[in-house]
């Protein structure tokens, strides 16, 4: 199903609210998503474009899941199955995102929005990157661009994806900026698999879609997507980027960052922006969830049942992992824990919780923490490890932090009270009432 398509259903479903208001791209349709957030917000008259916005579309995993027909436990299996079973999407000829071919660049008609007072500028928050490296071929990548020009962005390329070693390896790199897209392609676009796999392969295996050669560069790009800005990369070209919310929603600084110039625009008719608040449920959604399956395959890996992982909102959908096991020997939860920081390295605190506690619902698992756990048996504490660049608490400059993992299971041998929840006797309340 194409972006389109799906804001019509949810539409017609009275899913998505609509506001016919006028309302600025400056510091007002970010105020309104976020006040509404997790509900799916049209805005169908915005003071300084044409174009509409939506936001707030795939904000958790319930409306993720839902759009591929699919319960929330079945998204692990789900993306390990489709990164290793990708299969090549169809190129089509024409395709709905080159419908209007724009004759000059002006990214002030578009309604990139300006999300916070302190931010650097207008931002794109939602695009899916797309580029080409001579030898590895296209990769998907998502990069916030701030605007600072009718025709540039200044783009966020933290060292080490693969958007920047094509970059330094390259000096320019020819790009599409895609906006508004389905789950599959942003999940895809998340996704941090080996070098050389183009995830549009991964986005075609969770559900197929279809690809069309961009207008003025050399990539194959998502047919369905509402806008497509195309241009190019330069490495050693900079301008200031930031300041800008980040995932953990606090204010990013300012850096020094690749210039992204922008040198056609095509869009759908009637185009639809797709936004998307940084730091909200929907960015903290699509960075954790597609770390799950690596979490999921490294505890099983230890040889440990892993039966599901939930990189929480709370610890910025980045920092902290829940992950649920099925106990069989004392070692397990250690083992667990283990098997996570490996899977993630840029996790900062991971709770191994037992079969018997829902790991979606943080009453629980601070539940199993008050009456399940010792600190000074079931801690593994790893002082000064790497870890992540978004944690305002690690050191600045080199990331290091200290990690943490507790084992919040119950002993298999008890000794002395019970670990159970007792369980009252259930009775039909509406017979009384
Ligand atoms: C909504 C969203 C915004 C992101 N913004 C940035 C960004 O501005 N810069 C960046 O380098 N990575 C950003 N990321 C993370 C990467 O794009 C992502 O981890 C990607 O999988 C890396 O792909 P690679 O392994 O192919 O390099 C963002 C991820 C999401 C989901």
């Amino acid at each position: 199903m194409g972006f389109r398509e799906y804001i019509n259903k949810i539409d017609k479903e009275g899913l998505l609210r609509k506001v016919d208001l006028e309302v600025s791209k400056k510091l007002e349709i970010s105020g309104i998503l976020k006040a509404i957030e997790p509900i799916p917000v049209l805005f169908n008259n915005v003071k300084e474009s044409e174009f509409r916005v939506v936001g707030n579309v795939f904000c958790t995993k319930d409306v993720i899941s839902s759009y591929f027909g699919v319960t929330p436990a079945d998204l692990i299996p789900m993306l390990s199955k489709a990164i290793d079973e990708r299969s090549e999407p169809e190129i089509v000829a024409n395709a709905p995102c080159q419908e209007v071919v724009e004759t000059e660049v002006d990214l002030d008609k578009i309604p990139i929005l300006f999300h916070c007072d302190k931010d650097g500028g207008n931002y794109i928050s939602s695009a899916v990157v797309i580029t080409r490296d001579p030898d590895y071929g296209q990769n998907l990548d998502f990069h916030r661009a701030m605007q600072y020009s009718k025709d540039k962005f200044a783009a966020r390329i933290v060292k080490g994806r693969h958007f920047y070693k094509f970059l330094e390896k390259n000096g320019e790199v020819e790009v599409a900026f895609c906006i508004g897209n389905t789950p599959n392609i942003l999940i895809a676009g998340a996704t941090s698999v080996d070098i050389g796999v183009d995830e549009l392969e991964i986005a075609n295996a969770l559900e197929p879609i279809k690809v069309v050669k961009a207008n003025s560069v050399d990539l194959l790009i998502p047919a369905e997507a509402e806008f497509v800005l195309e241009g190019k990369v330069y490495f050693e070209e900079r301008h200031a980027e930031g300041p800008f919310v980040d995932l953990t929603e606090t204010l990013d600084i300012i850096r020094e960052e690749p210039i992204f110039e922008v040198k056609k625009i095509t869009h759908r008719k009637e185009a639809i922006w797709q936004a998307l608040l940084p730091g909200a449920l929907e960015h903290k959604i699509l960075m954790g969830m597609p770390r799950e399956p690596t979490i999921f395959n490294k505890v099983n890996a230890t040889g440990v049942k892993c039966l599901d992982v939930n990189i929480s909102p709370g610890g910025s959908s980045w920092l902290h992992a829940i992950v649920q096991i099925d106990k069989k020997t004392e070692e397990d939860g250690k083992k667990a824990i283990e098997g996570t920081f490996a899977g993630h390295t840029s996790c900062k605190h991971v709770f191994i919780v037992d079969k018997d506690i829902n790991i979606y619902d943080p009453l629980a698992v601070e539940w199993s923490f008050a009456t399940r756990f010792q600190g000074n048996t079931r801690m593994v504490i790893k002082d000064k490890e790497p870890g992540s660049s978004l944690d305002p608490s690690a050191e600045p400059g080199t990331k290091m932090t200290t990690k943490i993992g507790f084992d919040l299971t119950k002993p298999l041998v008890i000794k002395g009270k019970s670990f159970e929840i007792v369980e009252f006797p259930k009775v039909d309340v509406n017979k009384y009432f």
